[in-house]
């Protein structure tokens, strides 16, 4: 059987995280951990968290680091992730954040194995946003070829698929902008305890994964 994996991935808005994440998730059978999808089913489910949280995301701006580091130390204690591990998307994004996670999985015993750096130029994810669609309900990605149909029904779950509400050109920029100020240092903190691997993310979705994969396997020898 193959190995379990705790696992980062770091990448710009776009870059393929998500999508990356569901065939990570399935190759190595530990759960997909994404606090963007964890905030999304708060808003959904219109939960103190997600109303406080939806005009932030709305905006392009960062929920705060102490609310973060609560919902992630809570999921990472979680029986599926103690036993097997797990990949972070979305999750540090700041340097608190991955001081924070440092001392917590200190604290579990049980240490990262690698941090993916997904690269993908700006001006990249800027195109792959604008065509990026959503299902509402079970969040499988779709791109839009600019004639979408209405209703855009989902394959995988009938959901209504739909832009994300934080897709507009305005946020899309600040949370570029942001990531150039606030995650990129990460790369720095990941690349100084000589856990981190940068990955090509431009390709075709199976090659970027099988680059990932590489990574992975590379990083245990
Ligand atoms: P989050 O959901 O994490 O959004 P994000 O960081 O903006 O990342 P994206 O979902 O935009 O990108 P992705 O890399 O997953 O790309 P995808 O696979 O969809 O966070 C949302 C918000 O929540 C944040 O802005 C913030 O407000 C808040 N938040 C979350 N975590 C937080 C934290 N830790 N602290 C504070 N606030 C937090 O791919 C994009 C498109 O490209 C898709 O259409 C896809 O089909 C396509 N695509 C993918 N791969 C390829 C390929 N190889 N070739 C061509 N097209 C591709």
């Amino acid at each position: 059987m193959i190995p379990g994996a705790r696992l980062i991935i770091l990448g710009r808005q776009g870059a393929g995280k998500g999508t990356q994440c569901v065939r990570l998730s399935r190759h190595f059978v530990v759960p997909h951990i994404s606090t963007g999808d964890m905030l999304r089913a708060a808003v959904r489910e219109q939960t103190d968290l997600g109303v406080m949280a939806k005009e932030i995301m709305d905006a392009g701006g960062l929920v705060s680091d102490d609310i973060m580091i609560g919902i992630v130390r809570d999921r990472l204690k979680a029986a599926d992730a103690d036993t097997r591990g797990y990949i972070l998307d979305g999750f540090p994004r700041t340097i608190d954040q991955a001081v924070a996670l440092d001392a917590i999985t200190e604290e579990l015993a049980k240490p990262i194995d690698v941090v993916l750096d997904l690269n993908v130029p700006r001006e990249i994810v800027l195109e792959r946003i604008s065509s990026r669609r959503v299902c509402r309900d079970c969040g499988t990605n779709y791109t839009s070829d600019g004639h979408d149909p209405t209703p855009w029904i989902c394959d995988v779950c009938g959901g209504d698929v739909l832009q994300r509400d934080d897709d507009t050109p305005d946020s899309v920029n600040r949370r570029l902008d942001l990531y150039e100020e606030q995650t990129f240092p990460l790369m720095r903190h990941y690349g100084d305890q000589g856990r981190l691997a940068v990955v090509n993310g431009v390709g075709k979705p199976s090659s970027v994964f099988d680059r990932l994969v590489k990574a992975v396997d590379n990083s245990r020898t």
